[in-house]
């Protein structure tokens, strides 16, 4: 069934790549971003892709009278929001160990603000963005739900927070549904090149380094490490396509709406494999037909060797499993990269 729902965060990676999908499924979509880490052209190219108009408000989710106001206008107009898709979050684990209170103020209070907001308005259905950083170094591999949760930066404290606030607000409300979904490591973009990941400034993550240094834009990629106890000592983990992650939130929004009473759970978005720093090397060179200069260098202050995901809850809840291989993950990576190599703001400026 069709749903009226609000993506907060909506124009970021993520989330651009959700509305493109929710909009697809027939679902009507109203985003809200602050454009604090993303640009309104994203939300254009959404629009290019799936033909149809995208909705959206610029305002934060720490602003309780925006928030209001949007609610009760989507109530008043006949069309009033049945559920929440929670991207909007700051996500940069070295700046949440520098500023933590700024994320905590923006992704817990954040949230709370938003949960507030929900309840006021007779909101009863949340699918939030939560992260596998929430697990910490793992105890076994591969990782499943029921394993401990003990976050090692900030900001994967803000994850666990907002976990814990959902958890207990289900347990008090019988018809309150949130689904946490946890994220393995999301790379890749829409096949069409019109919308991708757009980091500021040097990127944090292994794949937009990557195809920066595959386009020439910086000189060599540094490997974080050689010596771990993994097949070629290179760090693995469970990359994801996005068009796949987005996939499963509307998968998850199917879910939710099916259900007849409330519910918390929190389920696993990954592939079930890992792939090494050495290995993604070569599969973006394929990709791109360019050698990829690299050097190794001790490894990154808070990286665990390995990680990667169980997903057989999300495939037994949600009926929901990956379909994009790694090949299409580096294709679609560096496609995004070679026809926007300044990312929304080259398009924006066209
Ligand atoms: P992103 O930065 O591209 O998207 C987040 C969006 O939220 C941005 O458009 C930003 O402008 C917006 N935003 C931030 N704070 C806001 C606020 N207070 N009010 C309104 N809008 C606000 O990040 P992403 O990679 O698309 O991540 C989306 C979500 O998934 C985040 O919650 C992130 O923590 C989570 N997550 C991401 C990854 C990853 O590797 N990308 C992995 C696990 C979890
Ligand atoms: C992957 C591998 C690095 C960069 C981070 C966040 C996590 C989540 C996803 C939101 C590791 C190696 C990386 C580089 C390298 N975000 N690497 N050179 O660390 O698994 O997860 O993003 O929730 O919270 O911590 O992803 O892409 O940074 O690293 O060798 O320049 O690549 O050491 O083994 P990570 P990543």
């Amino acid at each position: 069934m069709a749903a009226r729902l609000l993506v907060t965060g909506g124009a970021g990676y993520i989330g651009s790549h959700t509305l493109v999908a929710l909009l697809e499924a027939g679902h009507t979509p109203v985003a809200l971003d602050n454009f604090s880490n993303s640009h309104p052209a994203a939300l254009e190219s959404v629009q290019r892709i799936t033909g149809r108009p995208v909705e959206y408000v610029e305002g934060d989710i720490r602003d309780r009278t925006a928030l209001r106001k949007l609610l009760q206008r989507e109530q008043d107009r006949g069309t009033p929001i049945s559920g929440v898709i929670h991207f909007a979050a700051l996500k940069a684990v070295g700046e949440s160990v520098s500023e933590p209170l700024k994320y905590y103020e923006n992704n817990v209070a954040g949230t709370l603000t938003l949960l507030e907001e929900m309840e006021r308005a007779g909101v009863r259905e949340i699918v939030f963005s939560s992260s596998a950083t929430v697990y910490g170094h793992p105890d076994r591999l591969p990782l499943t739900e029921d394993h401990p949760i003990r976050p090692i930066n900030p900001y994967g404290q803000t994850k666990a927070m907002v976990e814990t606030m959902l958890r207990d607000l289900c347990a008090s409300r019988s018809d309150f549904k949130a689904i946490c979904l946890r994220y393995f490591n999301p790379i890749g973009a829409h096949p069409s090149g019109l919308i991708g990941e757009d980091p500021h400034g040097i990127p944090n993550n292994l794949m937009p380094y990557i195809t920066q240094v595959a386009a020439g834009k910086l000189p060599c990629l540094n490997v974080f490490g050689n010596d771990y106890p993994t097949t070629d000592g290179t760090g693995i983990r469970d990359y994801i396509h996005v068009t796949d992650l987005a996939e499963g939130h509307v998968k998850a929004i199917d879910y939710a709406a099916g259900l007849s009473h409330g519910e918390y759970r929190a389920i696993n978005l990954g592939t079930g494999h890992g792939t090494s720093v050495l290995q993604m090397i070569e599969a973006v060179e394929q990709a791109c037909g360019r050698k990829i200069p690299y050097q190794i260098e001790p490894r990154r202050a808070g990286d665990m060797a390995a990680a990667w995901a169980d997903p057989t809850q999300a495939h037994t809840l949600l009926g929901w499993r990956t379909t994009r291989t790694l090949e299409d993950m580096c294709a679609d990576s560096w496609k995004w990269q070679s026809l926007h190599p300044d990312g929304y703001k080259s398009m924006a400026s066209r």
